[in-house]
């Protein structure tokens, strides 16, 4: 089976992205990143892509009048370097629903609550203030809403009483880097199959 090609968008340090990395070359996941692609020309995950010999694009946003234009910007380049599947890595801006109907079932995301709970920004602060005991990570197919997207995997993570957000986010991290890849490598080989909001993980043998 061909390598699927990722194209990976990141805002920030790009900490997922650096576990996909490290996920792929140590050949737990069967593809490889084609292009990374950030909205914010400071951001590490532009340095971590050139580290690893990766094309790395910055796509400014205030170079754009519209989230439509940005959108197609980002669509033209992931295009050029025929990206499979568009992953967002801590990628911080709103996408264009066009580009959303473009990719649709090929844009993945990772959020740190437990999703349909704790969406948009500061979801960890969020757990923290409504008083759960768990929180977690989730990985998700996008749809036009906000971290709304099929759920693909699921992982809980305990809420201490003394969590501030970021303690509680460091905690969630260890997980994201971990399940993340499992499933990008799930989509990789073909084990996953959407019907609607539900998402079947095949065995091995039905793939
Ligand atoms: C992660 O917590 C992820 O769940 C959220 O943004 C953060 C990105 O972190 N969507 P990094 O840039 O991958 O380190």
């Amino acid at each position: 089976m061909a390598k699927t090609v990722l194209g990976v968008l990141a805002s920030g340090r790009g900490s997922n992205l650096q576990a996909i990395l490290d996920a792929i070359d140590a050949n737990q996941i069967r593809a490889e990143v084609g292009v990374v692609i950030s909205d914010k020309p400071t951001a590490a995950a532009l340095v971590r892509a050139k580290e690893h010999g990766i094309p790395a694009v910055c796509i400014d946003r205030k170079q754009f009048d519209s989230r439509a234009e940005f959108g197609k910007a980002l669509a033209e380049v992931i295009e050029k370097h025929q990206v499979d599947l568009v992953v967002l890595a801590g990628f911080m801006r709103i996408l264009d629903p066009d580009f959303i109907r473009l990719f649709s079932g090929r844009i993945m995301n990772i959020h740190p609550a437990l999703l349909p709970s704790f969406q948009g920004l500061n979801a960890q602060q969020q757990a923290i203030d409504y008083g759960v005991r768990l929180s977690g990570c989730t990985v998700h197919f996008v749809d036009e809403g906000t971290d709304t997207g099929p759920i693909i995997l699921q992982e809980a993570v305990p809420v201490m009483p003394d969590d501030t957000a970021d303690s509680l986010a460091e905690r969630i991290l260890v997980v994201e880097h971990r399940l993340y890849p499992q499933a990008i490598a799930l989509y990789c080989d073909g084990r996953l199959l959407s019907d609607g909001r539900k998402v079947t993980i095949l065995s091995k043998e039905e793939q």
